[in-house]
């Protein structure tokens, strides 16, 4: 009895693993193991043997059940220790330099546009790409016949044959936004509209999606004057120079009365554009006092409202702030061009803190 003791004892110690271990407890204390053999031996014996070994028995079978108890709880100890080592993670490590995604011009251009307007008052409204053609067009006082609907190269949204819904575009320009917005809000108004428009156009200076913002002021008591400040305001911040000029030209639009091209001074020394200096003037946007007739269609009483809209293109004005040449690269989704052009996702624009840096 003390070789079995002795040799499985030491077959437990050894153990390398689970596997191994429950081999052994098979061999020594299984129903078929040496133990039990042992065990049936008892029948074979007197009494008095029976007596001494009964209990030698026992305690051998329960020595070797506790040490293969103990023996499994090392064994799954070890295991756990290894994992932690392999397993093991500094969380002081600084992350790997990885290349991180960056905003786009537009993206940047819109967050800085809307800081500027939101510090004069301006919240920004939004309206849906697919509008219909009364919102886009006859709501501005474009109705059917005016040559500004196929000026504007608008897309149309197919229709089955005996579908009786408005036709739906997508829109041409922000401007529907003003008429949603005075639906929606009323009078008095200050917002902008920013986001994209389509036209089927394609050239080093036109894609068929680009993007707008729309600017619109409704007020008991709101002048040409305002406009031309707020403009200015917006330009010198906009620039980042304190010396722009502009140049409001008269000019045409469906939507306003009087309406008012505006230009800026700029240069072009070495095919380098400057804004602020020179003797050349850019056209950035068109402006002018809200139509009556769209005051009304926005369900406003224009014997008691007015007010001043103007919409500017907002990838022109990427271009000119970022010396970006072709329009139709910011829609190519060239990485290259991305991380050269783009800005950090985490500073967002504002007055106070700058606009671009
Ligand atoms: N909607 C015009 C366009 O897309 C831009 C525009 C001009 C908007 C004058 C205005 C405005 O609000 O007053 O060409």
């Amino acid at each position: 009895m003390d070789d079995l003791k002795a040799k499985y004892l030491s077959q437990i110690a050894d153990a390398a693993d689970e596997a191994a271990l429950e081999a052994i407890r098979v061999a020594a204390v299984g129903k078929k193991g040496e133990v039990a053999l042992k065990m049936r031996e008892l029948g074979k014996m007197t009494p008095e043997e029976r007596q001494v070994m009964g209990p030698k028995l026992n305690a051998l079978k329960d020595e070797i059940n506790s040490a293969l108890s103990a023996k499994k709880s090392a064994l799954a100890d070890a295991a756990l220790d290894e994992r932690l080592r392999s397993e093991w993670l500094d969380v002081t490590l600084p992350s790997r330099p990885t290349r991180r995604g960056s905003l786009h011009p537009i993206s940047q251009v819109q967050e800085e546009i809307t800081a500027i307007f939101a510090e004069m008052g301006f919240s920004v409204a939004e309206g849906p790409r697919i509008d219909t053609d009364w919102y886009n067009f006859d709501a501005l006082n474009i109705p059917g016949h005016h040559p500004a609907r196929a000026e504007m190269d608008t897309f149309y949204m197919h229709r089955d044959a005996g579908d009786n819904r408005p036709p739906h575009v997508l829109r041409t320009h922000t401007s529907p936004v003003q008429i949603r917005s005075m639906e929606k809000m009323g009078a008095p108004l200050r917002i902008i509209c920013p986001g994209g428009v389509y036209r089927a156009d394609y050239d080093q200076t036109h894609t068929p999606m680009f993007h707008q913002v729309e600017g619109l002021a409704l007020d008991k008591d709101i002048s040409m004057a305002n406009l031309k400040w707020v403009l200015e305001e917006f330009c010198r911040s906009f620039f980042e120079i304190d010396d722009v000029e502009l140049r409001f030209r008269a000019s045409h639009f469906p939507f306003t009365e009087p309406s008012a091209e505006v230009d800026i001074r700029c240069s072009w020394d070495g095919g380098a554009l400057k804004i602020g200096e020179g003797d050349d003037w850019m056209e950035i946007l068109g402006s002018g006092m809200v139509h009556p007739k769209v005051i009304a269609a926005g369900g406003i009483d224009p014997d008691v409202y007015q007010g001043f809209a103007f919409g500017i293109g907002i990838d022109r004005l990427a271009m000119l702030k970022y010396g970006i040449p072709d329009l139709r690269a910011f829609f190519d989704s060239d990485l290259r061009w991305l991380r050269h052009y783009g800005f950090s996702a985490l500073d967002l624009p504002t007055l106070h803190g700058g606009l671009s840096r």
